[in-house]
This record gives C-alpha cells, sequence and structure tokens, in this order.
C-alpha cells in the first residue's frame, strides 16, 4: 500500500500567510443574491471599442497567431515609445527600455521580483490597491505601509514617507490617480516625494494605470520629473484607458538593467504577452484616443452624480480627481466599514467594498466603484439612502 498524499503538506508557507482578497468574498456573497446592484468592480461597463476588436479580427483571419519577441512586438514598443515622447516628454528606447506584459498584474510581480532581495522593504501608501502588499510578501520582501488620510487627500506626504523609510528601504511603490480613493498628485505634490526618493536612494515603481482618468488639469507622470527617469518602473496598459480588461495587455518602461532583469523573469514564465492583444493595443494607440475621451466624460459626469448623491445622503465624501472610485467615509453612520457594507448587501442588495480591505488606512470608508451606468448609479444612490435613513 502506497502512503497517502496529504496535499497541503506540498502548499508553499508564503501562500498560507497571503490572506484571499477581501473583495472577492463580497463578489461571492452577491452572486447568491437577486437584483443585486454592483458598485463593486473596478472594471468599465463598457466593450472595447469596435475598431480595436475589428484589428483584433482581421489579425486572426489574417492567420497571425504565432509568439512574438519576449519584449512584446517591435511594431507596438515603438507606439509606446512615440505615445510616452508626444504626452509626457520622456523618451523610451523601444528596443531595450519596454517590456509589453499581460496586464499590469504581471508587469507589477515582474518589477517587484526584479528588484526585491530576501528582507527587502517595499512601501505601500495605504489604503491601496489590493494586489500590492501579496505581491511584495510572494517575492520574499517585506511590505510597509505609509498611511495616506483624508485630511490630505489621500496624497501621501514626503514627511510620512520620510518616517517610514529604513536602511532596508529598496522602493515605494506610488498609485496615482489611485485605487481605492480616486485621488490625484499633481506635479509639485510629487516633486516633494521625488526629493525623498533621490536623497534615501531607492527605486520607484509607479503604477499609472488610471493615468487617462484624470478629471482635473493633466496627469503628472512620475518618470517624467527631473532625475526620477532612472529611478522609476512605470506601469501602464489598456485595461482601464480603452475598455480591455479581458485582453490582459500592459507595459513596463524602465532603464535597460531593470527591464533586461524583468524580461529575463517574464521570458521563462510567460514567454511573450498574446499577439492578439498586442495587435489591438496597437490599434488602441494609434486610433483610440477619440473612444477614449468619450469614455471618460461619461466617467466624469458619473462621478459628479455619484458624489454629490453620496454626500446629500450624509456620507462625506471628498472630491475624487481620477480613477472612477468615490471613497465616502462612514463613520457618521456608527458602523464601521465591514458592517456598513455587509448589511448594505443584505438589506439593500448593493455590493460596495469596505475601505479596511484595502489597508487599515481605509477604515471607517467604503469603496464604492462608478464604473457602472448612471441608471445603476441612481437606483444604487436611493437604495443607499434608504439604508442611511433606516439606521
Ligand atoms: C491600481 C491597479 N493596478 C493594476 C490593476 C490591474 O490591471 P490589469 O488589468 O492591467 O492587470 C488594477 C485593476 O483593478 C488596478 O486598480
Amino acid at each position: 500500500m502506497r502512503k497517502t498524499c496529504r496535499p497541503s503538506r506540498f502548499v508553499a508557507d508564503v501562500t498560507k500567510k497571503v490572506p484571499p482578497s477581501g473583495i472577492r468574498r463580497y463578489f461571492d456573497l452577491a452572486s447568491e443574491i437577486d437584483d443585486v446592484i454592483s458598485l463593486g468592480v473596478g472594471e468599465p461597463d463598457f466593450v472595447t471599442p469596435w475598431h480595436i476588436r475589428e484589428a483584433c479580427i482581421h489579425s486572426l483571419e489574417c492567420g497571425e497567431t504565432s509568439y512574438t519577441s519576449n519584449y512584446g512586438l517591435l511594431e507596438l514598443r515603438e507606439e509606446i515609445s512615440g505615445f510616452f515622447t508626444d504626452k509626457f516628454t520622456t523618451t523610451y528606447d523601444p528596443k531595450s527600455e519596454i517590456l509589453v506584459t499581460s496586464g499590469v498584474s504581471e508587469a507589477l510581480d515582474l518589477a517587484i521580483r526584479a528588484i526585491t532581495n530576501p528582507g527587502d522593504e517595499i512601501i505601500i501608501p495605504q489604503p491601496s490597491y489590493v494586489a500590492y502588499t501579496p505581491s511584495v510578501m510572494f517575492a520574499g520582501g517585506v511590505p510597509v505601509p505609509a498611511d495616506t488620510c483624508l485630511e490630505n487627500e489621500f496624497k501621501l506626504h514626503a514627511e510620512d514617507l520620510e518616517d517610514v523609510i529604513t536602511e532596508k528601504t529598496k522602493a515605494l511603490i506610488l498609485n496615482y490617480p489611485n485605487n481605492p480613493t480616486g485621488a490625484t498628485m499633481g506635479r509639485k505634490d510629487l516633486e516633494a516625494i521625488a526629493d525623498v526618493v533621490a536623497e534615501h536612494d531607492i527605486m520607484v515603481i509607479s503604477d499609472e494605470v488610471y493615468d487617462c482618468l484624470t478629471y482635473n488639469g493633466k496627469h503628472t507622470c512620475f518618470a517624467s520629473l527631473d532625475g526620477m527617469k532612472d529611478r522609476t518602473i512605470l506601469l501602464n496598459g489598456f485595461s482601464k484607458a480603452y475598455a480591455m480588461t479581458g485582453f490582459r495587455m500592459a507595459y513596463a518602461l524602465a532603464p535597460r538593467e531593470i527591464i533586461a532583469s524583468m524580461m529575463l523573469i517574464h521570458q521563462y514564465s510567460m514567454l511573450c504577452a498574446p499577439i492578439l492583444a498586442q495587435i489591438g493595443a496597437i490599434e488602441a494607440l494609434r486610433n483610440g484616443t477619440r473612444e477614449m475621451e468619450r469614455m471618460v466624460r461619461d466617467y466624469d459626469r458619473r462621478r459628479n452624480l455619484i458624489v454629490s448623491g453620496l454626500n446629500r445622503i450624509g456620507l462625506d465624501c471628498f472630491v475624487p480627481t481620477g480613477a472612477f472610485y468615490a471613497f465616502p467615509s462612514v463613520e457618521s453612520t456608527g458602523l464601521t466599514s465591514e458592517e456598513f457594507a455587509e448589511r448594505l448587501l443584505f438589506e439593500q442588495k448593493v455590493v460596495t467594498i469596505p475601505g479596511n480591505v484595502f489597508g487599515k488606512a481605509g477604515d471607517g470608508f467604503l469603496r464604492c466603484s462608478y464604473a457602472t451606468s448612471r441608471e445603476e448609479i441612481e437606483k444604487a444612490l436611493a437604495r443607499l439612502e434608504e439604508f442611511v435613513e433606516g439606521l
């Protein structure tokens, strides 16, 4: 008789330390309830613009079904390089400073793994996107939170960054426009951060996947600040701006030594991003601006609708200036974020995400995504109002 196998014995310790995403739990709960309105998902409700889908269909008809260069199609890297030169006057060499990846998710994992030695500390401003902390842990690094707060409109302040820097600090992850708060940081705010990272000689991973969704003024690309290009691994992609989440298409821009290190991991784990998605991305960059701007105008109108609705109901909400999230406080109700989100779901069938899922600094807040139709937002606001009145 052969020895019986206990599969759990083989599971790596690190995966036992990382809790499952708190967001998923709300979707699982919601899937068992009828007539639910979701302000939960961080995904555009638009379908990918037709001209992008058509370019992909055409490429399939032409039989373009092979692997590409590990770096991604040169044609796409050239488009990305041109796009950055035009938009931010920051130039990246398409041959050595650009890596095409399967989503910002992959680019983030590669960036962290490419620079992290065991025990290195990576600073994560919180509340933060849920993947940052686990990605650092999977890479053997130590995630270090740097709290941001409502009083500072959830911007990272230089002093708060200084407070958590140690000799072991390797990098800082920035994410502006921000998920979950909707905060943005302007040039002056970022210059103060640039001074600190240069002073302490640390790297920055800047996730700018929401850069197109900036409603007040122009987005500042962190790498475009004086002296920051060599210190920044810039991540961006197509999921949010062009409603292309299912394409899994993104890229990293960084100094050649870092791209070479990321490429090594990518080459052996992913080989290359799917060619079909890369063709869609080329079309998006060449001809997608008008459609993208139309979607952004629509998000902007929804932003005004949801923020004024939440404030009217008595859930104080600062005005988010980017991404597609509102982050109201639920403190006035006397409930915790989790109590509020759970009761709202069971009593009024509206999905929101409690702020503590994004780190302790998110306690007392609720993430409401407005990447959903105006009709749904209006219905959700009416249910929210009834819920708050009934407390
Ligand atoms: C801040 C942030 N970064 C990265 C991602 C993942 O993007 P992608 O679809 O390109 O993997 C998301 C998705 O919600 C996000 O909010």
